[in-house]
């Protein structure tokens, strides 16, 4: 299936390079920055899981379940509950309204959350209820950055990169006011998902395709690891879509 302009049908994804990206980047938390990381078993009729980072929001032990816009994800968010039930994880709230995990980021004590193709305006509200944190909403207007996570980073508590054109003017000034850093990325960084990035406060791990936008990581004095994943661009997604950060 397509649901966002990244996902051509015609255009397979190679199994075999995806895992080993996939591999490089498990590699990366695990060796490089010592992480617990927990796998979530794949289901083959649910590819899009390997996006976990979709499936909720995790904040103090918190969790808001994702309300899917398309029918094909709307699954994953029972496959979610019953992992993270699971796992240990029992405080679990499901969104009313649309609500993609993708479209919120923790940037120190706010909550940066998009909405436009995926979530709706309205789940800014359940946020800020639920979680007791001020939120900033930005709404999305171009159909190839439909999750925010793939117009901006969180690199630090007080330092964001992100592709203005992707959010609307309004938008663009409430995130300038909200975060005291700000780097400005262009159209064609961005495309190369280096902004769908994780991030320790220090050290960022990305996607390795724009070099000048990971310089620009660089001078703002963060250490940078850059790892392909051209194979998850195919549906619309980087490293960061594929973790999902347990904060309990
Ligand atoms: N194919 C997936 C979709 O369209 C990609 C999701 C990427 N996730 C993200 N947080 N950007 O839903």
């Amino acid at each position: 299936y397509d649901i966002n302009p990244w996902m051509r049908r015609g255009e397979a994804v190679n199994h075999a390079a995806a895992t080993h990206q996939w591999q490089k980047v498990y590699d990366i938390y695990t060796n490089r920055f010592g992480w617990n990381v927990q796998i979530v078993p794949p289901i083959a009729e649910l590819p899009d899981m390997v996006f976990v980072t979709d499936c909720c929001l995790m904040l103090d032990g918190k969790i808001l379940l994702s309300n899917f816009r398309f029918p094909e994800r709307q699954p994953e968010s029972t496959q979610a509950e019953k992992w993270l039930l699971g796992n240990g994880y029992a405080n679990i709230r499901q969104a009313k309204h649309r609500f993609e995990g993708g479209d919120n980021l923790i940037c120190g004590d706010k909550i940066l959350a998009g909405y436009g193709f995926r979530s709706d305006p309205e789940a800014a509200e359940e946020l800020r209820d639920y979680f007791g944190l001020e939120v900033v909403p930005l709404h999305l207007v171009d159909p190839c950055f439909y999750h925010l996570d793939t117009s901006v980073a969180i690199l630090s508590d007080n330092t964001v990169a992100f592709y203005p054109e992707a959010i609307d003017a309004a938008s663009q000034q409430r995130l300038r006011k909200a975060v005291p850093h700000i780097i400005d990325v262009t159209r064609e960084e961005a495309q190369g998902f280096g902004l769908n990035a994780v991030s320790d406060g220090h050290t960022v791990v990305t996607s390795d395709q724009s070099e000048s936008l990971l310089q620009k990581f660089r001078d703002a004095g963060f250490e940078v690891i850059g790892t392909p994943v051209p194979e998850f661009r195919k549906s619309g997604g980087g490293v960061k879509c594929m973790t999902l950060e347990l904060r309990s």
